[in-house]
């Protein structure tokens, strides 16, 4: 069933509360190093205020450890929201107690308002489960969600990067607006629209690229995508641990042993289901993780004392070759340390193939995070169709993950 939107309900005169994903990356000097997220966060935002409602907004930045740390403030996304939407943006320096409350109350319909970092109180990351087994973390979640909740009349979800947590923020707080409108913004929905509508009707050949350093983050991801794509190709750190369960030598690269009987399940697994598994035929080796190390090429089997840092160029061209003859590409994970040169030409070399392919007709989503981070660092943005603003939110859903805090929201 599809879910109630923003465009669904009448914002006009009401409070309206509406969870971001405003966790964007700053520098030391926490200056916004890119503004992805809230750009894309501006569509929702400036319908809401058009319409005139008065918007509360809330998000969490970072890990904090449930208390306020400067590090971790909102304040500089307050300061860059303003300057896109050309208006004033209120900052409340705590999501809630009185100023909040205060600063809420005196909203006016097109006005909007930033509360501080949800993360600085430790109410707001308990999980469900933990607080489904223990009363006191269930009450301590519903009062801080009580909290958000009384200062809106509206709550709107628009955060589809952290649309896999069950937050307070994300979850709580729509359960208790049980009864008043809860609906998702235009970003979830266009993610969910795009993601949904690939994974269901895909032109063919659909290839699957998978990188990244563990194959224990990604069996979720392979089990569910090997009856639905004709070909994984799979590159990165995780490689390793397949190529040694196929009995390659992998020196002292990154490989998880616990997952070996794991990754030859999985390998015949696609086997079985008729769909091509493209591992690394060649690697580029080095002595130490570090920017500009002597390295060297070598085939499948690495020498002790010897890390594969990235795909070899045998590799490249077979992954390029892969990608371009497809019609549907999903990518999530890098091929190697894309951070440091010259480990990121495998990254480069897929992303353009990637961006070429796309250039011919195909659809193309890549997963948030880092492979979303290489293509901007290549100028590449313009040719991917779909760039996900979830990095684990967009795996969860290639896994076939349900969202909790999507399922509670209204229906149409
Ligand atoms: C992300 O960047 O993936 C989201 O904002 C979620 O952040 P989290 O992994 O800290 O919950």
């Amino acid at each position: 069933m599809a879910k109630k939107t923003v465009a669904d309900v009448n914002v006009k005169g009401k409070k309206v509360l509406m969870r971001c994903d405003f966790n964007v990356p700053l520098d030391e000097n926490r200056n916004i190093t890119s503004d992805d997220r809230i750009v894309k966060a501006l569509p929702t935002i400036k319908h809401i205020l058009k319409k005139g409602g008065a918007l509360i907004l809330m998000s969490h930045l970072g890990r904090p450890k449930g208390v306020p740390e400067d590090a971790f403030s909102l304040r500089p996304v307050a300061e860059r929201l303003s300057e896109l939407l050309g208006q004033e943006v209120v900052f409340a320096a705590d999501c809630v107690g009185p100023d909040a409350k205060a600063k809420a109350k005196a909203l006016k319909p097109g006005q909007c308002l930033l509360l501080e970092n949800v993360r600085f109180y430790k109410e707001e990351t308990i999980k469900d489960k933990a607080a489904k087994e223990d009363a006191q973390l269930r009450q301590a979640k519903d009062n801080f969600a009580k909290e958000l909740a009384s200062m809106a009349d509206v709550y709107v979800d628009d955060a589809f990067g952290t649309a896999h947590r069950d937050n307070a923020s994300m979850y709580t707080v729509p359960m208790v607006m049980a009864g008043k409108p809860r609906v998702i913004g235009f970003l979830i929905e266009k993610e969910l629209k795009f993601l949904g509508d690939t994974l269901k009707n895909p032109e063919r050949p659909f290839v699957a690229i998978l990188g990244g350093a563990k194959v224990s983050d990604k069996i979720g991801v392979i089990e569910n995508l090997t009856s639905k794509v004709n070909a994984i190709v799979i590159g990165g750190a995780m490689a390793y641990t397949f190529l040694k369960s196929q009995g390659k030598q992998v020196g002292n690269s990154l490989c998880e042993d616990d997952f070996l009987d794991k990754a030859t399940q999985l390998l015949e697994q696609a086997k079985e289901a008729g769909c091509e598994v493209v591992l690394p035929v060649d690697s580029v080796v080095a002595q130490e993780v570090k920017a500009g190390a002597a390295n060297k090429v070598v085939g499948e089997n690495i020498d002790a004392g010897w890390l594969g840092l990235d795909i070899g160029p045998k590799s490249r061209t077979l992954f390029a070759k892969k990608v371009k003859g497809a019609k549907t590409i999903v990518w999530n994970g890098p091929m190697g340390v894309f951070e440091m040169e010259p480990f990121d030409a495998g990254t480069k070399a897929v992303a353009l193939a990637v961006a070429e392919a796309t250039d011919k007709g195909a659809k193309s989503i890549i997963g948030g995070g880092d492979s979303a981070s290489a293509v901007a660092k290549l100028g590449l943005e313009d040719r991917i169709s779909h760039i996900s603003t979830g990095g684990g939110a967009s795996l969860e859903f290639l896994e076939g993950k349900k969202f909790v805090c999507l399922e509670i929201l209204d229906e149409k």
